[in-house]
């Protein structure tokens, strides 16, 4: 069960691009994601794989994970197909998401017959783009989610002008995708020496940088880095831990970035 209080802040694991169909890798990456404490996974129908091989890689410790996954279709038929699958591989979701606001309205219906008897704990809503964060907001409004995925980085800050004031408003919580830019904020990191005043926060490297930025916005509860590579989940999972960064090292970052 969810924690009824709060999901977070805690770092997840995202899915995307990473192990997809590689069973083995899956096995590694989320095996040492759990030793280093992190429950939250994310997958979805259109990450290639990843989700049966997420299936795999948590069955001997799945009451230790909070599974968030997505429906992504068009038609409630193919989308209830894909539902019955994760339960093969989950057996059950925590947090069912549609993906990129996919035919939200005809999906919900069913989506909320699960959540009332039990099946679903958190009904959650995605988009990855700022052109579709109006039609995002419009279905928050609807107060028919408990649950918000959107990208947040110091170079992708769009969501602070309506989303993330509206999910706190709306109370619900929030899931940060693409915490380093699918990447691309990690290519040049700063010097060591740049890092020094975040030290005292706990943070030894650029990637825990931006992830305790993340994390520190009291609006956001989870942040969901993928990796391929099983180290790297330690070091991200710290990210997850106070102290928390006030608004001199978050500008400090956000410089940096
Ligand atoms: N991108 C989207 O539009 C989108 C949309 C919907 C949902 N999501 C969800 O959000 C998750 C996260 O977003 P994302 O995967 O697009 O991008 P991201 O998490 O911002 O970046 C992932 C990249 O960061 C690297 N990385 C991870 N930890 C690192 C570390 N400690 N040091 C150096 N490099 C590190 C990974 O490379 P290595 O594999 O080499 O570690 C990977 O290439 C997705 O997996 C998915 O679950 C994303």
């Amino acid at each position: 069960m969810i924690d009824e209080r709060r999901l977070g802040p805690v770092v997840g694991l995202g899915t995307w691009n990473t192990f997809g169909a590689d069973a083995g890798n899956a096995r590694e990456v989320v095996g040492a994601a759990l030793d280093a404490g992190i429950r939250v996974f994310d997958s979805s129908p259109m990450y290639r794989g990843a989700e049966r091989s997420l299936g795999g890689a948590l069955m001997a410790h799945r009451e230790d994970a909070i599974v968030a996954t997505k429906i992504w279709s068009q038609s409630v038929e193919e989308g209830r197909e894909q539902y019955a699958r994760q339960v093969e591989w989950f057996g059950r979701v925590e947090i069912e998401q549609i993906h990129n606001l996919v035919a939200w309205r005809d999906q919900l219906v069913w989506l909320e017959r699960e959540r009332d008897q039990g099946r679903i704990e958190k009904l959650g809503v995605t988009h990855y783009s700022a052109g579709a964060f109006g039609d995002l907001a419009t279905a928050l409004r609807t107060r028919r989610f408990d649950v918000v995925q959107l990208p947040y980085n110091p170079h992708e800050r769009e969501v602070e002008d309506e989303l993330l004031p509206l999910a706190a408003e709306l109370g619900m919580a929030v899931i940060v995708m693409r915490p380093f830019g699918e990447g691309d904020l990690l290519r040049r990191p700063p010097s060591a020496a740049d890092l020094a005043p975040l030290r005292a926060f706990g943070v030894e490297t650029w990637a825990q940088a931006l992830l305790k930025w993340v994390l520190s916005d009291e609006r956001v509860d989870v942040a969901i880095p993928a990796t391929s590579r099983a180290e790297r989940t330690a070091e991200n999972a710290r990210a997850g831990e106070p102290p928390w960064f006030g608004p001199d090292e978050r500008a400090l970052v956000a410089e940096l970035a």
